[in-house]
């Protein structure tokens, strides 16, 4: 059972995200219009150093009601002798790799390296700040991409699910 499992010492000062979160987020950018999100994520680990994290979002409408299926990404968090490390994967062709810190229930997160398929959208760089806000995950991503300067594109609070 996974959730037996004692969590590896490395992974202490981010422990707290393990488990599974719902909310809702808001969305934008320069070239595209507002949205509002619903969001699942989940991290889990096995006893080894790093956490398996999946997130599901969907658009929704003023109501909360879906619209459609939206962002999704999946991959893993590295607690490393040297920081944390971040790799995660997108079905838009994009995969990030991030160097991370951590300080107290903070959690920041730049991009390394962006890989992309031919055919993905544009996207250069990438910041993401979570963080432990009384009892809920919250987040914030800033992205540079086609074309634009780094700025904000999603933001969200989540709650223990
Ligand atoms: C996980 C939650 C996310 C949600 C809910 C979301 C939602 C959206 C939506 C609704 C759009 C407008 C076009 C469309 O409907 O596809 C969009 C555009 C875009 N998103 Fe996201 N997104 C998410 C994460 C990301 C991430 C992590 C990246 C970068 C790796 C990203 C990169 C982009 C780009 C490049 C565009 C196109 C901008 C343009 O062509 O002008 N998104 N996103």
């Amino acid at each position: 059972m996974e959730r037996m499992t004692d969590l590896h010492p490395n992974l202490e000062s981010i422990g707290w995200l393990v488990g599974s979160w719902w909310g809702f987020g808001v969305g934008g950018y320069p070239t595209i219009d507002g949205f509002r999100f619903e969001q699942e994520v989940t991290f889990s680990h096995d006893g080894r150093p790093f956490l398996a994290y999946e997130s599901k979002t969907w658009l929704v409408d003023d109501d909360t009601n879906r619209i459609r299926p939206s962002g999704r990404e999946s991959g893993f968090w590295r607690a490393t002798d040297q920081g944390l490390e971040v790799v995660l994967s997108h079905p838009t062709g994009i995969v990030e790799v991030y160097v991370g810190e951590v300080a107290f229930s903070k959690i920041e997160l730049a991009t390394d390296v962006i890989a992309r398929t031919q055919t993905a959208k544009e996207v250069t760089a990438l910041k993401r700040l979570y963080g432990r806000v009384e009892g809920d995950l919250a987040y914030a991503i800033d992205m540079a991409a086609v074309g634009q300067p780094l700025q904000s594109h999603l933001s969200a609070r989540l709650q223990p699910a």
